[in-house]
Formats: structure tokens, sequence, C-alpha cells
């Protein structure tokens, strides 16, 4: 009987999220610079199943950087994204009309400063987002702004060699500060960086690391990564002296992992896993690196630079709030696989997706309240969804399998809220169909709203909606009382305590 009447809280932040690099276009208006997203180009005949294992990105060198700058022939998806820059007053209306009371999207660093080191912002760059967060407030929406996600100015990469350079501490932190002092009066919920923790997976677009400008490229991964930390904590700085009712939150890509077997070898090597991956959010959230990280380094030769005035601002300025997204979870096996991130195992008891992206909502109740005994801070679910190749037929699109997943993770919220833990909003991600991040196909949807455009960018480029956006609009409206938390085969029901 208690299930049926929960309903979430009147405050909670219903909503959506977005990248400017997977959904503005208009690469090369007003100013932009171009970015690492610029230069992901489309490959029809990847392997879907193998593309995470292998991210070509990651081989970037500066030859084949230029190369994709002056190629021609390829097709460049993020470059074009959903046309959002054109189309965010159509957008923004349909997350109205869904019911958003929020709408995370991210600013792109290069349309503000297009080269990364310049002194000046590029004023015709601020003003598109004066237009977007007028627009987004006038919705009666809350702005949540990522200030980079995924989109580094190229001149970074080959001038300064990315993130490891103490350098781009300036260059962020200068950012930031002018996004600050423009929209602090609009904007209260800033996430600097966008999924800090992947830093194997992403060693080009999220530290800006190309392969010729490295001789390290571990001791460089966590360089950049601290510089990272030192970044947060500037910004941190800044923001309470501004006005003291921002909030500046940390994200993880959320990787759950599940020991293979209950050998107490594979527990302890989950565990490590588990606390590598915590790491990201220790020491912005808790002012210092942990021991386990220490000796890591020390063991291993690796020498990151952090110096004494560095341990006293993260100290001094942990972050408010941890973001997390939550797609899938992981199984580790400690005969097969190694601390590297990559590498996992099977779970015979998961479906998933083409890409291998398993459901599994009891994954995210697991990491939610992990994290909540860990840090104690409130948790916005920044990122869920399922990526599914839609069939578009008769103006429509019949999503039932994005319905139930979603269905299944707010009931995992709404556990977790029922726990105590301080959930305080859901952004399922694209709302309105964008580019995939890591494959650059437009196939891969998310959206409550199918975009008619293909992995070639050909179509009209039209909005239309799925059965999801009204099953979203009644979720919201209820406050998700409309769902059905007594399911008997509701995963999350079936996992209660005994
Ligand atoms: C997250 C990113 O990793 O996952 C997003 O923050 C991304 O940018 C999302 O789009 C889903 O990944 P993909 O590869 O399916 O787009």
């Amino acid at each position: 009987m208690e299930n049926k009447q929960f309903s979430f809280p009147e405050n909670f932040l219903w909503g959506g999220a977005t990248a400017a690099c997977q959904i503005e276009g208009a690469y090369d208006v007003d100013g932009r610079g171009l970015s690492t997203s610029d230069i992901h180009r489309y490959n029809s005949k990847l392997d879907r199943k193998k593309y995470r294992s292998k991210l070509v990105e990651n081989e970037h060198t500066s030859a084949t950087l230029a190369a994709c700058v002056a190629d021609q022939d390829g097709y460049y998806p993020k470059r074009y994204g959903n046309e959002f820059y054109y189309r965010y007053k159509e957008d923004i209306a349909l997350m109205k009309e869904m019911g958003f009371n929020s709408f995370r999207f991210s600013i792109s660093w290069p349309r503000i400063f297009p080269k990364g080191d310049e002194t000046k912002p590029n004023e015709k760059g601020l003003e598109f987002y004066d237009k977007v967060i007028e627009e987004v407030v006038k919705a009666g929406m809350e702005p949540i702004v990522t200030m980079f996600h995924y989109d580094i100015p190229l001149h970074l990469l080959t001038e300064y060699g990315g993130f490891k350079n103490p350098k781009l501490i300036g260059f962020m932190t200068r950012y930031a500060k002018v996004l600050l002092d423009r929209y602090a009066d609009k904007v209260k919920c800033w996430i600097p960086f966008n999924q800090t923790n992947l830093i194997q997976y992403c060693s080009f677009k999220s530290l800006g690391i190309l392969r010729d400008k490295t001789d390290n490229l571990v001791e460089d991964q966590y360089q950049a990564i601290h510089n990272q930390f030192v970044i947060n904590a500037e910004i941190k700085k800044y923001a309470k002296a501004l006005n003291p009712e921002i909030k500046i939150g940390i994200m993880l890509a959320d990787c759950t992992y599940y020991p293979n077997t209950c050998r107490p070898e594979d527990i302890v090597f989950t565990m490590r896993r588990i606390r590598r991956q915590y790491f990201y959010a220790d020491v912005p959230l808790r002012g210092e690196y942990p021991g386990h990280m220490l000796r890591y380094f020390k063991e291993n030769d690796i020498h990151v630079n952090i110096t004494e005035e560095d341990r006293e601002l993260l100290k001094n300025n942990t972050l408010d709030f941890l973001a997390f997204s939550y797609y899938y979870s992981r199984t580790l096996d400690s005969q097969n696989n190694t601390m590297d991130p990559r590498t996992i195992s099977e779970n015979p008891y998961l479906k998933g997706n083409a890409w291998g992206w398993t459901i599994d909502p009891l994954g995210m109740y697991n990491a939610i309240s992990q994290y909540w005994d860990r840090y104690q801070k409130p948790i916005m679910i920044a990122e869920n969804g399922f990526g599914y190749e839609d069939v578009f037929e008769d103006g429509t699109v019949h999503d039932d399998y994005r319905i139930n997943y979603l269905k299944q993770h707010i009931q995992a919220v709404g556990e977790a809220i029922k726990d105590g833990v301080d959930v305080f909003a859901y952004l399922p991600w694209g709302p309105i169909d964008l580019v995939s991040s890591g494959t650059a196909e437009m196939s891969k949807r998310y959206g409550f709203v199918y975009v008619d455009l293909d992995d070639f960018g050909k179509g009209s480029g039209d909005r239309f909606k799925k059965d999801s956006f009204y099953w979203y609009q009644k979720v919201i409206a209820t406050h998700g009382e409309g769902l059905c938390f007594d399911n008997p085969e509701n995963p999350i029901m079936i996992a209660k305590e005994k």
C-alpha cells in the first residue's frame, strides 16, 4: 500500500541533459573555433559492441588531427548536431510541454574562447547563450550548466598539450569566470567537467592529450586530472565569493562494478576498481587525495606535481554536490580483468542493447546508495537513458523499450529517496535525439522526441513526439505517482529487503 502512495518531492528537478557538441551544430558560425568534437568522423563500418575498448580518438596525433581538419570527404556529425543552434526555441518549447522544470546543457568552450588562450571572450558566442538561458528561464526551467563537455579548443592541444599543462588551469578558470560573471544571477547550478573519471577512455576528448605530445601517457593522465581538480577548486572559490547560492558539482560516469563470483579475490579486486573510480570524486568532495592513490603513484613511479598550495586550495574548496551519469553496470573477474577500467566481463543475468549497454536499474539503486553513504552530499542523476535504433513510422516512434527502461530507473531513484537519500534531480540523456558521443551516430537515439536526421545528417531535421514523450509528461505531472511502484515484476521490488 505504502508504495502506491509514493511520489517524488514537489521541488524535485525533472528534466533532461545535453551537450553543446552533440546538439548545436553551427561549428563555424559567429566566431566559434574548432574543438576535439569537430574531428570525430562518422564510421559506418564501426563495430558497435567493440568500439569502447578501442576508441580511435585516443590515438590522435597532431598529424591525424590536422588531416581531419583538412579532410573534405568524411562526414563529421558533431559539426552539425541536431541543429539546436537554429532550433533552440522549438526544442525548449517541447521540453516545456513535457513539463521539464530543469534543463542541463553545456556551453561550448570554443564559442566563447575560440582558441582557448585569448584574454577576451567572443561576445557573439556569449550572445547565443544569453538567448538560450533567457528562453530556458522563461519556460520555467532551472538551467544546469556544464562548462566543459568534450570540446576542448584544438589549439590548446596542439600548442599546449592539453590539460597536463598547468597553463590550462589559467585558461579554463578564466573561461569559467566569464560564465559565472555573466550568468550568476540566472544559473545557480554548475558542473565544470563532464564525467571527470573517464581518463583512460577519453584521454583525448576529456584531457586533450595527443599521442605525439606525451612520453608517459599514464603520468600525463594523472597530472591532467590533478590540474582539473585544481580548476574545480578555483571555480568553487570564485563562485562562493560571487554568490553563495551558486552550487558547483563534480560529475562522474558511474561505473558500478559487480564481482563475477564470491571468491575473495574477485571481491577485493572489485572493491579496488570501485575505489579507483571513487578517487575522482574523493578529491573534489573530501578535499584530499586518498592514501591508496598516493601509494599507487609511488609504487608505479608516477610523478604528479601536487603542491602545498594545491593541497590547501583543494581542502578549503570542496564542491557542493555529486552529479553522475548512469547507463549500465559492469562485471569484473579478477582472473581476466585488470585495473584498466576498459576491461570488463559479461554479466549473464543482464540483457543489453546493440552497443552492449545492459539494462540494470538495481545497479543505479546500488550506485546512488553507495555514493550517499560515502559522501552525504546531494546527488544529481545527470544522465540516464537507453540508446536504441528507433523505427520511425506514421510520424512517431512506439518506444515501449525506452519507457520500460526509464520507468525502472526512476523507480530506483524513488527507492533511494525513500531511504532518505538527497537525490534532487533526474535528467535523462538526450531528450531530443542527438549525435552519439561515443560513436557519432545519429541512429543511437535516446530522445522523447525523434529528430529526422540520419547518420550522414540527411533529413529535414524536423521534430516528432515519440510515445515516451507523453509518458514522461505524465510522470512529471504526477510527481512520479503515475508509476507503478508495486509491480511485482519490477526488479527493484523483487530485490526488496526480506
Ligand atoms: C555520456 C556522455 O558518457 O554518455 C554523453 O556524457 C553521451 O556525452 C552519453 O552522449 C551516451 O553515450 P553515447 O556514446 O551513447 O552518446
